[in-house]
């Protein structure tokens, strides 16, 4: 594959992400990790910081490019010149919204398709927002997010 987007809110990024983010560099030329900034949700990071935080995390990964966008994915991916979305799977639970978002975006560009990884299985129960109950709480989040963001995310609760 010439280029993906791997998009996603990453508010913050997490072991998951970074799993999903070296298997599909290494499916790639390019990889352009997408994050979100749309008006709609309040992150807990600001989108620079989220765009920093990944910068940070794949500092090593040549062929990876972190980038924010804003509005419709698929006109993200046209903006790019780029025909693939990457999403991981981390069970079923995630199945019918990640279908209907392929599917939408399928309509809305036909030209864009998206592939799934499904997680590592050390992974699959992971998430953003497990990450920030564990850190509100000054639970150990190191088994969950890059080495580098780990303070980041607990000074966002005074620790
Ligand atoms: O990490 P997330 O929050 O699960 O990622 C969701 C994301 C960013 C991929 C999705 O919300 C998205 O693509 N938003 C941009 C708006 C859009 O294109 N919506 C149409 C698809 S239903």
């Amino acid at each position: 594959m010439k280029s993906a987007i791997y998009p996603g809110s990453f508010d913050p990024v997490t072991l998951g992400h970074v799993d999903i983010i070296k298997r599909s560099a290494g499916l790639t030329d390019k990889l352009i990790v997408g994050v979100l900034n749309n008006s709609t949700k309040t992150p807990l990071f600001s989108v620079e910081e989220r765009v920093n935080m990944l910068k940070n995390v794949t500092r090593k990964i040549p062929n990876v490019e972190v980038v924010s966008f804003t509005g419709l994915l698929v006109d993200f991916a046209k903006e790019k010149d780029c025909h693939v979305i990457i999403r991981g799977l981390r069970a079923v639970t995630d199945f019918e919204y990640e279908l209907a978002m392929a599917q939408t975006n399928r309509v809305a560009n036909p030209d864009v398709d998206t592939i799934f990884l499904t997680t590592s299985l050390k992974y699959a129960y992971l998430s953003s927002s497990i990450v920030k109950e564990m850190a509100q709480y000054n639970g150990d989040i190191s088994k969950f997010v890059p080495e580098e963001v780990i303070e980041q995310i607990y000074s966002k609760y005074g620790r």
